[in-house]
């Protein structure tokens, strides 16, 4: 029998899962159909109805998007490190009654950097903007990537402080504010994870965070060139790229956690890359 997986979100018609779990699994050659429900959103308590009719119907997983992440994790048996200190899921497995949460965005993140573009992270500087659930998910996988300082700099700075003792890697993690990155120098690495681009905003970031041969990247993606790009490229950088490798990436994560194959992803996010310029 097929087996069935599904993306869950609200509103979800924009969603590449499908295509992009649907081409993973015509090149695996796995015998499974991938949808996309429309959860509720009034009640969202309905939510953990829409997650359990699915598996009823013997559903194997689910992505899971906005707004749901939280109720997501929330009603899992069993969690990853990663999802707990996300306090969110975006991937779901269902296994002998029980639901598993993952959380692969800061996994899909970190091999979009690493891999795709080349950028080993070990021993450079990086620094990350914002410090709501995209943060706190790619938080694990970025230290793990050993980078020599990994700075978190947020408009509310209590937040950054509080996720930074949260993960508690002293000496390597620091969080500020944006006032205090004037004095901090370049980096190597600068990602916006606020969600500032999605209302064309730009985070209060100065210039100076920049380095030519550094690297900016925007985690919002086919959105060209937003007010955070257009900054780093003001300030002379060069690499830059945004999140449409992440989306692939984590989707290729929670496909080989599903199926126990991994998917190549290369021609997906060519096929799917909307140029910066
Ligand atoms: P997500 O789950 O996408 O990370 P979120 O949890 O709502 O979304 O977090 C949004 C993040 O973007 C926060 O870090 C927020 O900063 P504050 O915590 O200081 O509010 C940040 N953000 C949103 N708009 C911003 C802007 N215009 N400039 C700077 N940061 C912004």
């Amino acid at each position: 029998m097929t087996d069935q997986y599904a993306v869950v979100g609200n509103p979800i018609g924009h969603t590449k899962s499908p295509l992009i779990h649907g081409l993973f699994a015509q090149e695996t050659q796995q015998d499974m159909a991938y949808t996309a429900i429309e959860g509720p959103l009034n009640p969202q308590e309905a939510f953990a109805g829409t997650v359990n009719a699915f598996r009823a119907a013997g559903g194997k997983g689910m992505n899971v998007t906005a707004p749901f992440k939280l109720k997501a994790f929330a009603m899992a048996d069993e969690r990853s490190e990663r999802a707990e200190l996300a306090g969110a899921a975006n991937a779901l497995r269902f296994e002998d009654g029980r639901i598993v949460a993952e959380n692969f965005d800061g996994v899909g993140l970190v091999r979009d950097i690493e891999v795709n573009l080349n950028l080993p992270m070990s021993g450079k500087r990086v620094l990350v903007l914002g410090s709501g659930g995209a943060v706190r998910g790619a938080l694990l996988p970025f230290l793990a990537a050993r980078p020599a300082e990994l700075v978190v700099a947020n408009r509310d700075v209590c937040k950054a402080e509080t996720l930074a003792a949260q993960v508690g890697a002293p000496g390597l993690l620091l969080a500020c504010g944006y006032r205090d990155l004037e004095a901090m120098g370049c980096f190597d690495l600068v990602v916006n994870a606020t969600s500032a681009s999605l209302t064309g905003e730009l985070p209060p970031v100065p210039p100076t965070v920049f380095s030519p041969v550094g690297t900016a990247y925007e985690l919002v993606y086919g959105k060209g060139l937003t007010p955070f790009l257009r900054l780093a490229r003001n300030a002379g950088v060069l690499g830059m790229a945004d999140g449409v490798g992440m989306l692939v990436e984590q989707a290729a994560a929670a496909f080989e956690w599903w199926r126990g194959v991994r998917p190549r992803t290369r021609a997906i996010i060519d096929q799917l890359t909307v140029p910066l310029n």
